[in-house]
């Protein structure tokens, strides 16, 4: 070998090393400004937030009804609601979002369907703001909430039958929440579902910043998005990545709407929703590694199985590829149990064949 041909070598060597040296992606929006400083809501805005609450009823035609409650006012809930004989659960939105919304008045009608109480933070006054500034919100916000709820216990909340649930944003909101609740009433809440909990800003925050597994008796985590508007590592005690976690399929054809970032960000609330009315229907398979489940290579060997939704088995902790079809209810049962071949992006690839074409 002379010496040119050795100086090719290593460059292509370098060239290669260089090709394969892209890092893992950082997603969007890693870091924020600010997020390690204090973050306080004025008494202003304290005074801007409140709490829907929704509660059945036992009237004949009216099955329900509603009232608001400043956050420092604990006796306006439990005025309207018994602690006592119903699950009380929590839900939180995310970034721009409000109780009126009809995603989580979808989530609100399956509650109530259930017999639970509802709680729903109203965000909205506050997560208007930048994002930036919503994310850094999030733990003031959340504590606040934990301290509302820890005056609610001492009117007889029990924390075993306290369960958030929060979407994006209001995943860290409600994490904040269960511990300050803990911190308060020393015991934490009895469940904890992250819905796409948001990465913008999170990424690389220490655990405690962000939702994790400690804050609940119980943390479950959908991810739909992860390295859009979600965020790739596990932070649950069960973690489902649905179709490897990025992009969410949508109808496919020639002429689709392709699911992007917001489009499968929200897909996780729908999933959820739809595993309330099917509890053994979303049916997902035990994976090594993040980096499997981004890839459905989740198969080799014995297969083990969870359930997305009520049934979550919490004994079977870890990390789950959750295969599901492209059109509502998207649930595949027992049928998500054969390998499929699942890129990332082979959803959005899809309509374009690998040959020659003319179009
Ligand atoms: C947080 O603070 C540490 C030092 O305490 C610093 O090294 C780090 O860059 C900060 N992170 C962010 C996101 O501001
Ligand atoms: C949960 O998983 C454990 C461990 O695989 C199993 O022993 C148990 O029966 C499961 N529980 C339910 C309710 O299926």
């Amino acid at each position: 070998m002379n010496i040119c041909e050795v100086t090719l070598l290593l460059c292509m060597c370098q060239l290669s090393l260089q090709a394969m040296d892209t890092g893992f992606p950082a997603g969007l929006m890693a870091d924020c400004p600010g997020m390690n400083r204090t973050t306080t809501l004025s008494e202003e805005t304290k005074q801007s937030l409140s709490i829907v609450v929704i509660y059945p009823t036992k009237g004949f035609l009216i099955r329900h009804k509603e009232a608001r409650c400043k956050l420092d006012e604990p006796d306006c809930v439990t005025k309207h609601i018994n602690f006592a004989d119903r699950k009380t659960q929590v839900l939180i939105s995310g970034y721009m979002d409000a109780s009126f919304s009809p995603l989580v008045r979808a989530f609100v009608a399956q509650f109530l369907s259930m017999k639970r109480n509802v709680l729903v933070l109203e965000i909205f006054p506050i997560l208007v703001r930048s994002y930036p500034l919503a994310a850094r919100v999030t733990k003031p916000l959340g504590e606040l909430l934990g301290q509302f709820l820890a005056s609610l216990t001492q009117q007889g909340l029990s924390p075993n039958r306290l369960e958030l649930v929060g979407a994006s944003l209001g995943s860290h909101i409600a994490s904040h929440a269960a511990v300050e609740y803990r911190r308060l009433t020393g015991q934490r809440p009895a469940r904890i579902t992250g819905l796409d909990p948001a990465g913008p800003c999170f990424r690389n925050v220490p655990p405690t910043a962000r939702l994790h597994a400690d804050a609940a008796q119980r943390v479950d985590v959908l991810h739909t998005n992860v390295d859009g508007f979600g965020i790739a590592e596990p932070l649950g005690h069960v973690d489902f990545y649905a179709n490897g976690g990025e992009f969410q399929p949508s109808i496919t054809g020639k002429f689709i709407l392709p699911c992007f970032q917001l489009c499968s960000h929200i897909r996780a609330g729908f999933y959820y929703l739809l595993a309330y009315t099917n509890p053994d229907k979303f049916v997902a398979v035990a994976c090594d590694s993040v980096a499997n489940a981004r890839h459905g290579d989740c198969y080799e060997g014995t297969i083990r199985t969870n359930i997305l939704g009520p049934k979550t088995n919490f004994t079977k902790r870890g990390i789950f590829y959750l295969p599901t079809g492209a059109v509502s209810p998207y649930h595949l049962g027992l049928n998500g149990l054969k390998k499929r071949k699942y890129g990332v992006n082979d959803y959005l690839l899809a309509p374009a064949p690998e040959g020659d074409i003319t179009i």
